[in-house]
């Protein structure tokens, strides 16, 4: 049975890999799993300069999910590569650097100062950023900023380019096919969701920074119905996310359009579910006489 999917110029193992921001750099989850039998690893996203991130608490339960609002916590791409890649370097598993910036330059910077590691197999674009020099509306929020950014980022690399989107748009499809014009290579989807918690006796949002990301079973239907959406309005890879829990999960992302998914929010209950679900995608492969995972991804 083959399990390998193709992202753009990158074959990996098989579709599950962990979500960016609930993995780290996968140094800590190195002493609990064989790294090296990931579809891929989503590292935490990284900007030009460390930031501490936000005040605490940032990490709220909700009764499906978790509400966070870590504010982009990172050690900032000069830490990154003395503390960072040497562990990278020793991993037989695809890597995708997740970037994130508030201008068009944080990210450049970061594509140029990463451009030559061989550990890295390709990147991750965090678009729902403020960009500051444009009054600090999100970046995935507005089609033309989308397109113009990916096309600025592939005249930076040939490696591939995966724009992950924001769900708090009115319409997915369109900042989607704004990627692809741009030169993505895939697009992932989605990204938490805005969500609040509010702390009645003490009359304010439980997170001090107030609104925070929904993720977790909540934004399931959520990613599922974006990645059928996406994947009918763009002819790249969707990589779909969102509240995977258990293999059946991804499987509905599978069949929705997804060619490949990651694992977030669940990691936080077991730090083996990636594993887990990959072996429950080659069951049911096996179970439906199903070969490859063309087989069956985008049958609805
Ligand atoms: C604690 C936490 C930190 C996150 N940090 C990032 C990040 O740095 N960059 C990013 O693109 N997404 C980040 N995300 C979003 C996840 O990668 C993912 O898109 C989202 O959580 C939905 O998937 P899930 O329900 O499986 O967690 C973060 C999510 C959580 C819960």
């Amino acid at each position: 049975m083959d399990l390998t999917v193709k992202i753009g110029s990158i074959m990996m193992s098989n579709p599950v890999g962990t979500a960016s921001g609930t993995f780290g750099f996968g140094e800590e989850y190195g002493e609990l799993i064989d790294l090296s039998r990931l579809g891929a690893i989503y590292t935490k996203a990284l900007t030009p300069e460390a930031r501490p991130g936000n005040a605490v608490p940032r990490l709220v339960e909700t009764p499906s999910g978790i509400l966070n609002s870590i504010g982009l916590a990172n050690p900032g791409v000069e830490r990154f590569l003395t503390e960072k890649v040497p562990f990278l370097d020793t991993l037989n598993t695809t890597v995708i650097l997740n970037v994130s910036g508030s201008t068009e330059d944080d990210y450049r910077t970061v594509l140029e100062k990463t451009g030559n590691l061989s550990c890295i197999d390709g990147y991750e674009i965090n678009i729902s950023c403020p960009n500051v020099k444009h009054g600090g509306l999100a970046f995935g929020t507005d089609p033309v900023q989308v397109e113009t950014l990916t096309a600025s980022l592939r005249k930076m690399t040939q490696k591939p380019l995966i724009v992950k989107l924001t769900p708090n748009v009115t319409d997915i499809s369109v900042i989607a096919k704004a990627a692809e014009a741009g030169g993505a290579d895939a697009v992932s989807c989605i990204n938490t969701v805005r969500g609040m918690v509010i702390d009645t006796r003490k009359r304010r949002s439980v997170i001090p920074a107030g609104i925070a990301g929904l993720s977790g079973p909540a934004v399931r239907p959520v990613g599922v119905a974006a990645t059928y959406t996406v994947s009918r309005s763009v002819s790249i890879p969707v990589i779909g996310l969102g509240g995977i829990m258990c293999a059946d999960d991804a499987i509905q992302y599978l069949l929705a359009g997804a060619s490949a998914v990651q694992v977030g929010t669940g990691l936080f209950v077991d730090p083996r579910l990636p594993l887990k679900v990959a072996e429950g995608i080659e069951d049911y492969m096996s179970e439906n006489g199903m070969e490859k995972i063309e087989d069956f991804h985008g049958f609805l």
